[in-house]
């Protein structure tokens, strides 16, 4: 068994055509062929069922199918990291999601490049600067753009469970509510979301949060940590059973799961493709919407940010990087990154890297 067949293989099983393959991996149809039979040969099992259009994978080449394209993929990711190993590159490739670049992101980078540059020429006042990319991109397509390369640390708001990935929880940020200046509502302070549940909701996540497994964000855990602190204060009054409640972990939209956990419907919702189009609607009287709590500098002429009188309603914020090949700046990446926390007097605990 070599790697010729087995991409062989995982053409043919993508494309359920022996003509498609041979264009993508360009061999002709004959060497496919014969790189399949003598695949099969190999591990005495049909893989392929030939006498099928299109071409169907058998019970046994589902299986092989599955572990192999698993198998070529972490491949992939080790083959890549070798080369960059070997050649690495020095600028600093970060991706990002908007509701960090929104925020403190922009104060991360500066205070980054000023520690970089009394590094390097300690006494000089000409700073050479590390060169950083910003690339935005979700959540979950950061763990590809690690694993390829594209990005060699990421910010974003959802934990990832992948064996390549190590993340930092770097704190968790509260949510406040973004009203219309002209809302009823406006002027209140520390509003509770069952107040809230007669607005029309404006979603604008783009990555949901994993359906039925209880989620790792800091709602969850908070949650599950200040429960009883939450029962006991009166001013809230959410029943015990509506804190406890388990659909909430049916509901992935986290937006829609953070009044889940409460219990709670809102009455109507529109979604948009992000948080710029959400603050645009909430200034044009449409509805309301939650935000990171430093996101409320934006839109503030049409907009009325008010705390939530919850603290668990939180969005975290972690730091992802490759387990086995970090880049050389990610730690002065992550003291700039509590530079700016001690700087604002945000509550953070500071982590390393294992
Ligand atoms: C933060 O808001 O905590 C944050 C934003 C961007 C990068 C790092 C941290």
């Amino acid at each position: 068994m070599d790697l010729k067949q087995l991409n062989a293989f995982i053409a043919i099983a993508d494309l359920q055509s022996f003509s498609a393959a041979a264009k993508t991996t360009r061999l002709s149809q004959p060497s496919l062929s014969r790189l399949l039979k003598q695949l099969e040969t190999s591990l005495g099992v049909e893989l392929i069922n030939r006498y099928h259009r299109p071409l169907q994978l058998t019970e046994a080449g589902q299986f092989f199918y599955e572990k192999v394209s698993a198998i070529l993929t972490e491949l992939e990711t080790v083959t890549n990291m070798t080369q960059r190993l070997s050649a690495p590159d020095t600028a600093l490739n970060i991706g990002f999601v908007p509701s960090v670049l929104y925020g403190l992101l922009p104060e991360v980078i500066a205070t980054l490049k000023q520690h970089s540059a009394g590094h390097e020429h300690p006494n000089s006042s000409s700073a050479t600067d590390i060169e950083v990319n910003l690339k935005d991109i979700s959540s979950y397509q950061q763990v590809e753009a690690l694993k390829s390369g594209e990005i060699d640390v990421g910010f974003s708001r959802f934990a990832h469970q992948d064996p390549w990935i190590q993340q930092i929880l770097l704190r968790h940020e509260r949510y406040v509510v973004a009203l219309p200046k002209s809302h009823p509502q406006a002027n209140i302070s520390d509003h509770r979301l069952i107040d809230l549940a007669n607005n029309r909701l404006i979603l604008y996540h783009q990555t949901h949060l994993p359906a039925q497994i209880p989620n790792t964000d800091s709602v969850t855990t908070a949650m599950t940590q200040n429960a009883s602190a939450l029962q006991k204060d009166k001013s809230i009054m959410e029943p015990a059973s509506a804190i406890k409640s388990t659909s909430a972990s049916t509901v992935t939209e986290p937006l829609l799961n953070l009044f889940a956990r409460y219990s709670i419907t809102p009455f109507a919702t529109t979604k948009v493709s992000d948080l710029q189009v959400a603050l645009g609607l909430v200034a044009a009287g449409v509805g309301i919407t939650l935000v990171p709590a430093s996101l409320q500098t934006m839109r503030t002429d049409q907009i009325s940010y008010q705390r939530l009188i919850h603290e668990n309603v939180t969005s975290p914020i972690y730091l992802h990087t490759l387990k086995d090949f970090s880049h050389p700046k990610v730690s002065e990446l992550l003291e700039a990154v509590y530079k700016v926390y001690e700087a604002r007097g945000i509550t953070y605990r500071r982590q390393q890297f294992i």
